[in-house]
């Protein structure tokens, strides 16, 4: 068991039925943090927060939608009190090549991956705001990728999803560091998630392009990236951590 070093803190992550994000909920209940698990899928929730205990909540949400976060806003608030850890795990990879005009797709991962991540920052970065006021640490992490810098033929919106987060996390440090909240933008490299699962082209995903990728290079696992997390929010209250990016070793 890992040191009991945020017994005082209460976060928010999404994406946390399944991967890094579920991963990072873990992390940071065995480090002694509340914990609110944020995605859809209602029986996964539950079945972790049953795992982890009376400091986990299950909150289903979808943050493509205003209502459901406001909704997991109520519920987070009404368990809980006031969040001073955020951390924004969802997000969806759809690749295809830019020339097939899915549309649907493009929509999809712009929603999810970067308007998702606006809706929860406009919903519980005021308790960041005001939890850092008030003389504790506030985090938000935002997982980005390493897709945000490196170009993958047919990744080009999820990559420009990604360097939006990257950029956007970068610029919030001139907002919420003043008032000390600190901002951090997580990029991992390939990780063993159901991320690929969604790709609906078989030349690209698991049995394509994607399992060649993780055939040649490995990587990491979410536990890898949650142990990151963990670290960069144990940090005293004045270091952060503003730019993290982690790989397989063998991705260059
Ligand atoms: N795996 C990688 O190689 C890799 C590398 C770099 C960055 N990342 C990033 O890491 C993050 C986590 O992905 P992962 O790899 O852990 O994949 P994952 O296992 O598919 O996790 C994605 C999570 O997001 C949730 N989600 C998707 N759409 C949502 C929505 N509309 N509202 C709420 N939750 C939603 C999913 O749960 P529900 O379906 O239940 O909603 C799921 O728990 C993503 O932002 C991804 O871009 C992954």
């Amino acid at each position: 068991m890992a040191q009991q070093t945020l017994h005082s803190r209460t976060a928010v992550v999404t994406g946390a039925a399944s991967g890094i994000g579920e991963a990072v909920a873990r992390r940071l209940v065995a480090d002694g943090a509340r914990v609110a698990l944020l995605a859809r899928r209602r029986d996964r929730l539950e079945r972790l927060a049953a795992e982890l205990g009376p400091n986990a909540l299950a909150v289903p949400a979808d943050v493509t939608d205003q209502a459901s976060v406001d909704d997991a806003r109520r519920q987070v608030r009404a368990a809980f009190g006031r969040v001073d850890l955020v951390v924004n795990a969802a997000g969806v990879m759809l690749p295809n090549p830019v020339d097939d005009g899915r549309i649907d797709e493009w929509t999809r991962m712009i929603d999810t991956n970067v308007t998702g991540v606006l809706r929860v920052i406009g919903a519980f970065g005021p308790d960041l705001v005001a939890a850092a006021a008030a003389g504790a640490t506030a985090d938000l992490l935002n997982v980005s990728s390493i897709g945000a810098h490196v170009v993958f033929p047919n990744y080009a919106v999820y990559g420009a999803t990604k360097a939006a987060v990257t950029q956007l996390s970068a610029a919030l440090r001139a907002e919420y560091g003043p008032r000390d909240v600190r901002v951090t933008s997580v990029e991992p490299g390939l990780t063993d998630t159901e991320l690929g699962s969604h790709i609906d082209n078989p030349a690209l995903g698991p049995d394509g392009q994607l399992g060649a990728m993780f055939d040649a290079i490995g990587a990491l696992s979410p536990a890898d990236v949650a142990d990151l997390v963990g670290y960069v929010v144990s940090r005293p209250r004045h270091v952060n951590l503003r730019h993290v990016v982690v790989l397989p070793t063998r991705q260059a």
